[in-house]
């Protein structure tokens, strides 16, 4: 079927850190967003960091004070009822396959038939939520890094029923984005995760064993492999929960020993230290 390529108004789904980071670039990139969230006060507090940031960049003198305000005149805070009029959904809700495959069936039943449904997930079957959505060959990954504003990449993550097409479309929006956009199939963990995630894992053994402290660890990575941020450091920025999830996948799917939770991520994240979102992870955090 045809798809839509006009795309003016984008419904966010999700006003988490990723959705928000989402909703923050399209709008700066000219696009209406409808953003959403089913959690009370998310899309609140998502417009209040996103207006922060863009305030902060005026005040040094990085942004013109009107391209402030254009962007944030650009993100409306909507229902999930009011999705009927968007050229294209993103999807940036809590990896939980249940609750997507709810939300991809509701909005099956309100958006047009040629808009394309893009993922953010960072794990979870492009080619499973594309059949679940039912519109398979309009259904794409759409892959962000934290924080969205500031990092380069997306991950266009083409499932085994992705139109030809619908490729097209979403790697020329990404790069009117300023992204770069670069192409894999869905496979678990794609190659970010499946390369990242055994890393941070590794680190979490070594911490785990005793071999250095967390500072020392994240400092032989970044003193000694250029890294921006530690391993640890990172993990606490993507959120423990998030990076034991992803390690179950890619060790349900690929059946490798070697990516097998360290045991201490398991019991940190069941201790709710989540990393900066809980105020604790491998470091402490300020979160007032
Ligand atoms: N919107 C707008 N501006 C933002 C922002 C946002 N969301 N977040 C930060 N900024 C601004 C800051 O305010 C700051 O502005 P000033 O320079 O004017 O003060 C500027 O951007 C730079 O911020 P920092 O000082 O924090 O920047 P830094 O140089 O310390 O770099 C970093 C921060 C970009 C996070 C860097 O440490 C980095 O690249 N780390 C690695 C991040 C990474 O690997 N992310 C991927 C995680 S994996 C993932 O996301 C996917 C998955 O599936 C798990």
């Amino acid at each position: 079927m045809q798809h839509r390529t006009n795309i003016r108004t984008v419904g966010v789904i999700g006003a988490g850190t990723m959705g928000s980071g989402i909703a923050q670039v399209f709008a700066q990139n000219g696009r209406k967003v409808l953003l959403y969230d089913a959690l009370d006060g998310a899309v609140e507090r998502a417009v209040g960091m996103i207006g922060k940031f863009l305030d902060k960049a005026v005040g040094k003198g990085k942004l013109e004070a009107s391209a402030a305000e254009a962007t944030k005149a650009n993100i409306k805070p909507s229902a999930l009822g009011d999705m009927s009029g968007v050229d294209l959904v993103v999807e940036a809700i809590s990896e939980d396959p249940p609750i997507k495959h709810a939300l991809l069936r509701e909005l099956q039943k309100t958006v047009a038939e040629d808009v394309i449904f893009a993922s953010n997930t960072s794990s979870i079957s492009v080619s499973d939520l594309g059949r679940v959505s039912g519109r398979p060959d309009r259904f794409i990954g759409m892959h962000f890094f934290n924080p969205v504003p500031l990092m380069a990449l997306v991950e266009v993550v083409v499932g085994l029923q992705t139109a030809e097409p619908v490729v097209e479309t979403i790697t020329a929006l990404a790069k009117d984005l300023g992204k770069t956009p670069l192409r894999v199939k869905d496979h678990p963990g794609f190659v970010s995760n499946r390369i990242l995630m055994p890393m941070i894992n590794e680190a979490v053994l070594c911490y785990s064993d005793g071999v250095a402290d967390g500072e020392t660890i994240d400092g032989v990575m970044k003193l000694g492999m250029n890294h921006p941020m530690g391993p640890l450091a990172l993990a606490d920025l993507i959120g423990l929960d998030v990076c034991l999830f992803i390690l179950e996948v890619l060790h349900r799917d690929l059946g490798e020993d070697r990516y097998r939770p360290t045991p201490l991520l398991r019991t940190m994240v069941r201790a709710g230290f989540l990393g900066r979102k809980s105020g604790k992870g491998f470091y402490d955090y300020d979160n007032k």
